[in-house]
């Protein structure tokens, strides 16, 4: 695996992939890698030809008071992991690399988009997405892009964006990984205390007990929320949502017919947010 710090030093090396026809498939992620970070590298090698991963913290998309400080940076590590799945290209710059000056041009996703659900509790936070994969998408020009499902609205968002500007890019999306007692893998549950991380999984039990509620017949999606979230709390949790949504827009469902959804919750224990979510 080749790892690149710079854009020049990464376009260099890709210019020699397309000149010989090559798929570029690009992962974007943050680091700290886990299974299913390392799922979707063995599905993108499914995709194409040039596997490139990218591993950037982006302070664009934390709030003040967020954990970009804390995030957990373990280059080595990850590079580790990298080879073993076979990618080819890892793009890992320095913040100075990716924003040598403050980023003025941004991609602002539609309110509809941005504001609900995870952009309610953390405003801007689309922005920053949008305006950093916009910018890798800039730098790699992939001809696909994988993103995990596990955060489902950003997954929404990114393919709105990718619809919306015509980029010629296929975007991907990857299955949430868990581990076996339920609890979908994270670089964030590095952060739960052996207590917190034995309570975790009680998260997806909800959703799961919510999905098998509406398959059931159960339409009364705001007790099904309800529910969960006086379940949650009872245990200590602080959740900010638990939503039943269509999982083309992340509108509320229609009161009539039948269309694709979606549970989403994110909720915090202890010092650590975590989200989940499960197709109904
Ligand atoms: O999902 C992530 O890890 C990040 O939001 C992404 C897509 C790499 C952008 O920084």
């Amino acid at each position: 695996m080749q790892v690149h710090e710079t854009i020049a030093g990464l376009r260099a090396a890709l210019k020699a992939a397309g000149q010989n026809g090559q798929h570029v498939v690009l992962v974007p992620t943050m680091g700290n890698l886990h299974e299913g970070h390392i799922t979707l590298m063995r599905q993108a090698r499914t995709h194409g030809d040039t596997i490139v991963a990218s591993i950037f913290v982006n302070r664009l998309q934390f709030r003040p008071g967020e954990d970009f400080e804390r995030y957990p940076r373990t280059l080595a590590a990850d590079c580790e992991k990298l080879v073993a799945a076979g990618v080819d290209h890892l793009f890992a710059p320095a913040e100075a690399e990716l924003y040598p000056e403050p980023q003025r041009y941004v991609v602002e996703p539609p309110p509809e988009h941005a504001n609900i659900l995870e952009g309610a509790f953390r405003p801007g936070h689309f922005r920053g997405v949008a305006t950093v994969v916009m910018k890798l998408f800039a730098v790699v020009q992939p001809q696909a892009a994988l993103f995990g499902k596990k955060d489902y609205q950003q997954f929404m968002a990114l393919s709105a964006m990718v619809r919306q500007f015509a980029l010629p890019i296929e975007v991907i999306p990857g299955e949430t990984v868990r581990a076996d007692d339920g609890l979908a893998l994270s670089s964030r549950n590095g952060y739960l205390t052996p207590a917190e991380r034995a309570e975790a999984p009680r998260l997806h039990r909800c959703l799961a007990r919510i999905v098998a509620a509406v398959r059931a017949g159960n339409r009364d999606y705001a007790a099904l929320e309800a529910a969960a979230d006086a379940e949650l709390r009872a245990r200590g949790w602080s959740p900010d949502y638990v939503a039943v949504r269509r999982r083309i827009d992340l509108e509320l469902p229609p009161a009539e017919g039948k269309t694709p959804l979606v549970v989403l919750a994110a909720a915090r224990l202890g010092s650590t947010r975590l989200i989940d979510n499960l197709e109904i």
